[in-house]
This record gives C-alpha cells, sequence and structure tokens, in this order.
C-alpha cells in the first residue's frame, strides 16, 4: 500500500481508514478548501453536536478558519475521488480551487461543495496547539445530509488515483512530515 495512504506502517493505525472532508474556510472574501482525514465526533449529546479536527498552521485554509473561527466539513462521496489532488496537493494560496465548481454556501457564507454526502458548518470553541498541528473543537451550527451516496475513504481513494498522482501524494506526505518533526520539536518541552 502506498505510504501516504498508511500513515503509520505496522501499527494499530494502518488498520483505519478514515472519510476524506474537504474544509471549506472564508474569511475577507477570500476562499479556501483542504483534505483533512482527522476528523471525528466529539459529544454524545444529540442537540448539540461538535468535532474535533487537526488542522496543519502551515495550510492557506488554516489562516482563513482561525482569523473567522469558522469552517464546513464537505463529507466527500466515493465518487469524488479526482478532488484528492486539487484540494490535497495544491495550496488555495496558488489556485482558485473552486473555479468551475458549482458552490453553494453555508448560512455564514462559507463554500458547500456540490456532490458530496453532505455537509456540517462548525464554530470553533476550543483549540489545542501542538506545534506540527492544532486541534480544533467546534460546535456544528448547520448542516445537511444528502441521501444515497457513500463516504469516500482513504485507501480507496489513493488507490483510485493515477500512479503519477499518487507519486506527488507520496512526496508531499514525506516533505510535510520532515516539516512538521521541526515544529514539533521546537515545540516540545
Ligand atoms: C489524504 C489526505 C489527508 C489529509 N489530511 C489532512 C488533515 O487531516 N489535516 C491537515 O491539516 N491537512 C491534511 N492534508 C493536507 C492538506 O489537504 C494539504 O496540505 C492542502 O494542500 C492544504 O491546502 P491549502 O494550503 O489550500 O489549505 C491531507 C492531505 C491528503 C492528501
Amino acid at each position: 500500500m502506498s505510504a501516504a495512504a498508511d500513515a503509520y506502517p505496522g501499527s494499530i493505525f494502518s488498520l483505519t481508514d478514515h472519510e476524506i472532508y474537504v474544509v471549506t474556510a472564508r474569511s475577507d472574501g477570500r476562499d479556501s478548501g483542504q483534505i483533512a482525514t482527522w476528523i471525528m465526533p466529539a459529544t454524545l449529546v444529540p442537540d448539540h453536536p461538535r468535532v474535533a479536527v487537526v488542522i496543519s498552521s502551515q495550510n492557506f485554509t488554516h489562516g482563513l478558519l482561525a482569523v473567522s473561527g469558522r469552517f464546513v466539513l464537505n463529507l466527500l462521496s466515493d465518487e469524488q475521488h479526482a478532488l484528492l489532488p486539487l484540494f490535497g496537493l495544491y495550496s488555495s494560496r496558488d489556485y482558485d480551487k473552486f473555479a468551475g465548481m458549482e458552490v453553494r454556501r453555508s448560512p455564514e457564507g462559507i463554500a458547500v461543495l456540490p456532490g458530496t454526502c453532505g455537509w456540517a458548518e462548525c464554530r470553533v470553541v476550543s483549540q489545542l496547539d501542538l506545534g506540527d498541528r492544532i486541534i480544533y473543537v467546534a460546535d456544528v451550527t448547520a448542516q445537511e445530509i444528502a441521501s444515497g451516496r457513500r463516504p469516500l475513504r482513504k485507501k480507496e481513494a489513493f488507490a483510485l488515483q493515477p500512479a503519477e498522482v499518487r507519486a506527488q501524494l507520496e512526496e508531499k506526505h514525506r516533505t510535510d512530515g520532515a516539516r512538521d518533526r521541526v515544529f514539533m520539536k521546537q515545540f516540545t518541552r
């Protein structure tokens, strides 16, 4: 299996297979979106949905999320594997990732992608900076689910990429990991 699809070879985490989201954010009239897999529900209280999201502060999307304190989780469907390189390899610093897409808006005006399994708009309530990543805890403020679609998962999404895209994803995985090691070392006491 590809090293990027399996972040922790030989560990129990190699047995996991996360759903793939595009996290979108908006600030000062600028939209951004990035792939994220480190996302999970964070409460059992049904009428107060809450999530935990792990994001790199180096991502352009993070800057917009941090300023606005809001973001939208777009849960990709299994037919959307072609969005992986657009939102996961490149930065919104350099690209308009939404060009040609029929984007809708959440109540707070954040981009909602078409064709997904659904979306949840979130408001940050707490955060924990770990140096390489920041864990955001956020309340869900609005959401919509699309019926009849199946979530895209990481292993399937990687297997469906052309070989050269898989190689680029693996290279980015390696360089991001090396970068993060430095941030983690600086932070760890
Ligand atoms: C399969 C996959 C999973 C990813 N998961 C996360 C994640 O959970 N958190 C994160 O900060 N970045 C994650 N990334 C990396 C970002 O999507 C990537 O760095 C992106 O290019 C950032 O775009 P931006 O600069 O436009 O925000 C993931 C990338 C891939 C391909």
